[in-house]
């Protein structure tokens, strides 16, 4: 049996696939465009391993994609690859359609061939499991119920428009020509092999490096932390026990305002690699223009999940930042090398100087 994974050399993709070879005797091909996110680094440790088969290639190639899939006739793919930093999609938007919508569209058709050309049980064992986010719900006020699956779809910035329209695409498939879709919505997740474009990583990178600790606005926004291996156990269960063409939200139950989760991450730095000056990391917290049409609060009902598959997380907000800042200490290498070269431009664009 094998699964094709998209995406994979990316955050939450390589995670999965470190958690999924891990779990199961299965081949997992790992379909990857290698855009600045993804990383092979983030694959190492399965050197060797000839399970997993590493393809370099864009979901919108059809050609790739259709012989990927005759070649190795997965019986699940799972649609991990994406843009997928707000920031840089409002700088530029064009890669979000692309890759989001656009190559969604392409992978969806060229997935929807393959598995109308399944013979009776393959057809029927086969799945679609498209990864999407909390973010197309909108913003939730302070005193608002968290989100449930049948919550309006709201989406405030390109990323998390073109995350709505892949979400369409994959229900219209399921509607109109059967494809067996699932669908998930996952809140913020946190872990090792996170990029330092998005907050945590980020803040604990410039911590270290003696740089100011960027705070958007008044650092009141609060989003809902999820420790990256729980969200890909939820995945796996969504696989294998989810119903056709349902959405799953899943989340923390761990709502955070991003100012504390900033001075939870600065105490912990001061317990585990304290400044060599004897001063607190909190002091380089620095507050600085906020994000363009910035999403005060989001928040996961994931009873659903729960209730149907029996998921919750198991790691706590205090155990997953500790472990996730003790991978960073160890981890310095890797740190260095993805905030070499373009990086230092982006945070140059985002920031300014
Ligand atoms: P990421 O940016 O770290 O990784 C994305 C990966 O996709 C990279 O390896 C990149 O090279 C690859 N990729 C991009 N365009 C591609 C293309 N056209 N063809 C093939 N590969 C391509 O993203 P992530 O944080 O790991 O997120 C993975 C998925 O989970 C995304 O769909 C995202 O919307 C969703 N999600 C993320 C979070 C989060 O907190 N990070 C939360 C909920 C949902
Ligand atoms: O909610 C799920 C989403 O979480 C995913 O769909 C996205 O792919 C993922 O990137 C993440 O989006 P956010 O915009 O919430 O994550 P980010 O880490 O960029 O920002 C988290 C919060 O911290 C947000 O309110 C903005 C704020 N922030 C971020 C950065 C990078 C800052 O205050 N300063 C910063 O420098």
């Amino acid at each position: 049996m094998t699964i094709l994974v998209t995406g994979g050399a990316g955050f939450i993709g390589s995670n999965f696939v470190h958690a999924w070879l891990a779990a199961q005797a299965e081949v997992l091909v790992n379909l990857d465009k290698l855009t600045y996110a993804g990383n092979l680094r983030n694959l190492h440790a399965l050197a060797g391993d000839d399970r997993h088969f590493f393809v370099q290639g864009d979901i919108g190639d059809t050609t790739l994609v259709s012989q990927l899939l005759a070649t190795h006739q997965p019986r699940a793919v799972l649609h991990f690859a994406a843009e997928s930093h707000v920031d840089r999609s409002i700088h530029g938007p064009m890669d979000f359609i692309q890759t989001n919508v656009v190559g969604t569209f392409h992978l969806l058709e060229s997935v929807r061939a393959y598995w109308s050309g399944l013979g009776g049980t393959a057809q029927q064992a086969f799945r679609f499991l498209h990864v999407s986010t909390d973010e197309v719900f909108g913003s939730l006020a302070a005193d608002a119920p968290a989100f449930s699956e049948t919550h309006a779809y709201e989406p405030n910035s390109p990323y998390s428009a073109s995350k709505a329209a892949s979400d369409h695409l994959v229900r219209a498939w399921h509607h109109t020509y059967g494809l067996p879709v699932l669908t998930t919505h996952c809140s913020n997740n946190y872990g090792p092999y996170h990029f330092p474009e998005k907050l945590i990583p980020l803040v604990i990178h410039h911590a270290l490096a003696g740089k100011p600790l960027p705070i958007y606005g008044d650092g009141m926004q609060v989003r809902d932390w999820l420790y990256v291996q729980d969200h890909c156990k939820a995945l796996m269960r969504v696989l294998q026990a989810g119903r056709l063409g349902e959405t799953y939200n899943i989340g923390g139950w761990n709502e955070k305002p991003n100012i504390e989760v900033v001075r939870t991450l600065c105490r912990l730095l001061d317990e585990l690699q304290p400044r060599s000056d004897g001063q607190a990391y909190a002091n380089q917290i620095t507050f600085v223009k906020d994000r363009a049409g910035h999403d005060r609060r989001y928040a996961i009902d994931a009873r659903k999940i729960e209730q149907e598959l029996g998921w919750r997380p198991e790691e706590s907000f205090e155990s997953g930042l500790r472990k996730t800042v003790q991978w960073y200490l160890a981890h310095s290498e890797w740190v260095k090398e993805v905030t070499s070269g373009s990086y230092r431009n982006w945070i140059g664009q985002n920031y300014g100087s």
